[in-house]
């Protein structure tokens, strides 16, 4: 299984998903592979937002090294299900791929935790830290969702 996280800089809020569902599939014993990348080029290089570093360590997680990278199109061949944040980021994603199987490994993820009320994950970029640790929470409860499915996939 592989699993691809999006969001718009993949500094804040795909990092941080991809760091949390890699400590859970350890944690479980899952063979997963988890990566994130972004809808824009803003952040291309760049290690994660410093906050959302610091947030992911409160919670025994490093993400530090990961750096931004760009979705591209061989990610819709290599990723069986790739998530996204927020709305935005499912039509720029959307927009990307090249057939109706592309399009279906593209899901809404807060949509694992309300299914079908295609919610976002606020982006904490311009705000304070209460958006970080909001943003943990969210992604924290989807990624235990992710995790149920693929034990229940692989049993
Ligand atoms: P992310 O947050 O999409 O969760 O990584 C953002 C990071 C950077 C920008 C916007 C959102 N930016 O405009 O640079």
């Amino acid at each position: 299984m592989k699993v691809l996280m999006v969001c718009l800089g993949n500094i804040c809020r795909s990092p941080m998903a991809q760091g949390i569902l890699e400590k859970k599939t350890i944690e479980n014993g899952l063979a997963v592979t988890v990566d994130s990348a972004a809808t824009s080029d803003y952040h291309v290089g760049d290690n994660p937002d410093p906050r959302s570093i610091s947030k992911a360590a409160e919670h025994g997680i490093d993400i530090s090294s990961q750096q931004g990278r760009q979705v591209q199109n061989s990610d819709f061949q290599k990723f069986d299900r790739i998530f996204v944040m927020d709305t935005s980021n499912y039509s720029n994603t959307v927009s990307l791929t090249n057939n109706v199987q592309e399009i279906n490994k593209v899901e809404l993820i807060l949509n694992l935790i309300s299914p079908g009320s295609n919610q976002s994950v606020p982006d904490p970029y311009y705000g304070g830290e209460d958006g970080f640790e909001n943003m943990y929470r969210l992604l924290d409860t989807a990624c235990n969702i992710i995790i149920e499915q693929i034990k229940n996939e692989q049993s």
